[in-house]
């Protein structure tokens, strides 16, 4: 069969190719980015004739009616491993429930690409080329072994989708179904920073030397950074999210990738999730390898960069050095995703430095997120005997190797000075730090 043929007697409408799942099926879904729309928009159509199918999902962009819509209790369960604001809804309405989980492991057997865990496997790619290769695009932290391990695949061709390179291709004979849907792209729009993610940008700015590989997370600050770069020289990335920032960055000369120690000249990255300025950049790009989240975010593969500088942030750290990035105390609010995986990673780098960077202050300036410990049910993204570097707008503390007592008063000192005096009580009251 010629390429052609063989595309054709895959396809089926979206309708037909969502009838192939059964009660009892556990699908996974591809992330972010890379999620099907059409197939994930027609799941809750099949509501009356599915019972009990467990969907594991991650960073999921879209509303779709089998994870929002109360009427699909008992016909549809998401298992999500990073939360955004309407999965935070539905898991208090007990539809949903949050993996604990670090990036590098989610697609390792014991996580998702078990046969047991998953045997049905939605995801997105680019039309094939003459040869059957297709690109899976924006995604591949887990989306490759997914389709090694599921039992039934089906993928959504767009051809909007860039033609992503590295480790993405997949052929045409890999896959049982394929529908067609060339959806616009989801976007993460670029929001302007305030000044106090400006303040932290310049901080963070002055512990990155010409020469360092960098990974940036999610969330406001990270991006508040790349503006302050710009007088840097051949800065590289080694990251797990392709973000809008490492555009500019590379197209004002800043990042050459000439220093680093493995993938010398290319960025390394296992998703990319920002505007079509991103999308248009990686497309077809020979100096951007898509890798798998199980490499990229390996912390020993990231440690193997000279100079590796990660980037992250957090909800909440308390005096002790514990990060809380995924929770609002009890309440689950995102996921760990690859914090401690890069943060780990960073430090076993020679010349690498892992940091963690937060607000001094959350809701309107009501309450410091520098506490004397945890709130109760947070949920700890980095232990204490991990943490390396914290910035906030008031400056940086580095704590590694730093005992409790002088970990407390570096950590009071980048504090809001509103809170200082609080923080220095509530610590001595509470014994962590008996006198200063
Ligand atoms: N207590 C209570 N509320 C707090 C708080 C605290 N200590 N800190 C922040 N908040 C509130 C903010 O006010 C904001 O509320 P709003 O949405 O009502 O305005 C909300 O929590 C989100 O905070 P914000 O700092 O704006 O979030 P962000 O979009 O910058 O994302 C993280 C920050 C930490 C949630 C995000 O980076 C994350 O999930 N990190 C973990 C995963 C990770 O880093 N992976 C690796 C890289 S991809």
């Amino acid at each position: 069969m010629d390429t052609k043929e063989l595309y054709h007697s895959k396809l089926l409408s979206i309708p037909e190719a969502v009838g192939k799942v059964k009660s009892h099926d556990r699908v996974g879904v591809a992330m972010a980015a890379s999620e099907p729309p059409g197939l994930l928009s027609e799941l809750g159509n099949h509501r009356d004739r599915l019972e009990d199918v467990h969907v594991w999902v991650c960073l999921p962009l879209g509303s779709y009616s089998f994870v929002l819509d109360p009427s699909m209790e008992g016909h549809f369960f998401i298992e999500n491993w990073f939360y955004g604001n309407a999965d935070r809804k539905v898991h208090s309405q007990g539809r949903e429930s949050y993996i604990p989980n670090n990036l590098h492991q989610a697609s390792t057997r014991k996580l998702y690409a078990n046969k047991n865990r998953v045997n049905v496997f939605l995801g997105t790619a680019t039309p094939p080329d003459s040869r059957g290769y297709m690109s899976l695009s924006l995604g591949l932290v887990l989306e490759k072994q997914l389709i090694e391990a599921a039992d039934l695949v089906i993928l959504e061709i767009n051809e909007n989708l860039p033609w992503t390179l590295g480790d993405t291709q997949v052929h045409l004979s890999q896959v049982d179904y394929l529908v067609e849907n060339n959806a616009p792209l989801p976007e993460l729009p670029v929001v302007a920073p305030t000044e106090a993610e400006e303040a932290i940008g310049r901080y963070i700015a002055e512990l990155i030397e010409d020469g360092s590989t960098l990974q940036l997370g999610i969330g406001g600050i990270p991006n508040a950074i790349t503006p302050f770069l710009l007088q840097r020289k051949d800065l590289g990335i080694h990251t797990e999210m392709f973000t809008d920032g490492m555009v500019d960055l590379y197209n004002a000369g800043v990042i050459t990738n000439r220093c680093k120690t493995q993938w010398k000249g290319k960025m390394v990255g296992a998703f990319a999730l920002g505007t079509q300025k991103l999308y248009d950049f990686v497309n077809n790009n020979l100096g951007v390898e898509f890798q798998q989240g199980r490499i990229t975010n390996d912390p020993y593969v990231i440690g193997r960069n000279h100079k590796m500088i990660s980037i992250n942030t957090a909800l909440q750290v308390d005096l002790m050095g514990q990060v809380c990035s995924q929770s609002i105390g009890h309440k689950h609010f995102s996921g760990t995703g690859g914090q401690l995986d890069t943060h780990r990673g960073a430090q076993l780098s020679e010349g690498g430095r892992g940091i963690i960077a937060l607000r001094s202050s959350a809701r309107n300036n009501e309450i410091s997120t520098i506490v004397p410990i945890l709130s109760e049910g947070a949920e700890v993204t980095v232990p204490s005997h991990d943490v390396d570097t914290v910035v906030t707008e008031f400056g940086t503390a580095d704590l590694k190797g730093l005992c409790l007592r002088d970990r407390a008063e570096a950590l009071i000192r980048i504090a809001n000075p509103a809170f200082q005096d609080w923080l220095k009580e509530e610590i001595m009251r509470l014994g962590i730090v008996p006198h200063f």
